[in-house]
């Protein structure tokens, strides 16, 4: 990736084809890319914000300007394991809901409305899940993370932060978003930070007030994966199918940006089916769907927001390649084409004031080390919520015992009991 390149000094170590920091290249060494060599931060602000809780007199900005700088240290991420959500939304410590990606004709006429009425089951998203899943993927793998330190380690898991990939998309792109906050819920316990996210009331209203064409518009995209996903190396898709939302394989990684050590999960929409495939996450594709693009301007449009969106969401878990499906106003897709992860920043070259990956990595450490140290209460019961509005710092508030608290007494319980006897 070669604007990866150009900002990172140690490009030469790194694979042609990757930005990632290889192991061998980042043992032991402290490069100038981490933020913490570098003489300029934080971006922290201090002063008051008014109407504000005093604790949250302290933000830090989101100012694309700040963020122009090297890349930081990315380590390829490597998949620890994974899991799968039924079509009860039910978990399992396993790859039972594993896709197979099935090339389709350049130009398919799939009919993305087609099943809309009478063969979709939606998730019930009234349901805030939070961490849950994840949760329950540590309990049934801490012999994986679970540090062999010394009884002295506070730290029961070897990672600073346990989150979503989701979440992460979300700051990644902050320092370019001017429509939609964001609230995140932090809690430090036994050393490690978990992420999760809390419904603005800005998106509750939306949700409400979604249009029916929305609505529809929101189940092409599942559609577009029944099209092209099938359940076995040796199935064809089954477009005849009912499709149901609640169904997901998810994958879960460990990586580290700089000197925060992450370990997230991410929803997979399908595989290579190619038995000679490389390991995951590099074997995985993305799916997705977007309007046909006729004009300069649409074209224009798609590079500078689409096209962050998606490089946000696969870059962070290392899946190298998008489909996308082009559609028209009718839902029918037109054309399909692959899109590299490590070829959109050359897409994006010759837009003006285009979105920088840069920007959206630095943003993102320097948000986690803002997050290290303003959580520093190591309690299962304190969340410290960060708060961002477009245009704005971000912000933060301590809340106990509140209704912002999110890690399940069944996870809480079991860590300490583990932890114990150890
Ligand atoms: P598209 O990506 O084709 O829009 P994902 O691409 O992340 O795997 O998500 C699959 C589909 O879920 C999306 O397909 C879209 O249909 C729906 N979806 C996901 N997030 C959404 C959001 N924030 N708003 C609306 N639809 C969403
Ligand atoms: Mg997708």
């Amino acid at each position: 990736m070669d604007q990866h390149r150009s900002h990172n000094p140690n490009s030469s170590h790194q694979n042609r084809q990757s930005a990632y920091k290889r192991e061998r290249d980042d043992s032991g060494k402290n490069h100038c890319e981490n933020k913490h060599s570098r003489p300029n931060h934080p971006q922290y602000q201090s002063g008051p914000t008014p109407g504000q809780n005093p604790l949250s007199s302290r933000g830090l900005s989101t100012r694309r300007e700040q963020y122009e700088k090297d890349f930081p240290v990315y380590k390829q991420p490597v998949e620890v394991g994974c899991f799968s959500l039924d079509s009860e939304r039910r978990f399992f410590n396993d790859n039972r809901q594993m896709r197979y990606y099935v090339e389709p004709d350049r130009s398919p006429n799939f009919d993305l409305r087609d099943g809309y009425k009478d063969r979709f089951i939606k998730r019930d998203d009234s349901v805030k899940e939070k961490l849950d899943h994840m949760l329950r993927w540590i309990l049934a793998n801490r012999s994986k993370l679970s540090s062999r330190g010394t009884a002295a380690s506070s730290c029961a898991l070897d990672v600073d932060f346990v989150t979503w990939r989701g979440h992460l998309t979300k700051l990644l792109t902050t320092p370019y978003e001017t429509r939609e906050g964001w609230l995140l819920a932090v809690t430090r316990f036994r050393g490690t930070l978990y992420i999760s996210e809390v419904e603005t009331e800005a998106a509750r209203r939306d949700q409400e007030n979604r249009t029916e064409r929305h609505e529809e518009m929101m189940y092409w995209g599942y559609k577009f994966e029944q099209y092209t996903c099938a359940d076995n190396v040796h199935s064809l898709p089954d477009p005849g199918g009912v499709v149901n939302t609640n169904e997901a394989f998810c994958t879960v990684v460990q990586t580290r940006l700089a000197d925060h050590r992450l370990l997230f999960s991410g929803e997979v929409d399908c595989r290579d089916k190619d038995p000679n495939a490389p390991a995951p996450p590099a074997c995985y594709v993305e799916l997705k769907t977007s309007a046909e693009i006729s004009t300069p301007k649409q074209r224009s449009n798609f590079h500078r927001f689409k096209l962050l969106k998606w490089w946000a969401q696969s870059f962070l878990p290392g899946v190298p390649r998008v489909v996308a499906g082009f559609r028209d106003h009718e839902g029918v897709v037109v054309t399909v084409d692959t899109f590299p992860i490590s070829k959109i920043s050359h897409l994006i070259k010759n837009e003006q004031n285009c979105w920088k990956p840069t920007v959206c990595m630095n943003f993102c450490c320097e948000f986690l080390s803002f997050v290290k140290h303003i959580a520093t209460e190591d309690n299962p019961s304190v969340v410290y919520l960060l708060s961002w509005e477009p245009h704005r710092d971000v912000t933060f508030s301590i809340h106990r015992d509140s209704q912002y608290s999110f890690l399940p007494h069944w996870y809480v319980e079991e860590m300490t009991r583990s932890q114990d006897s150890h």
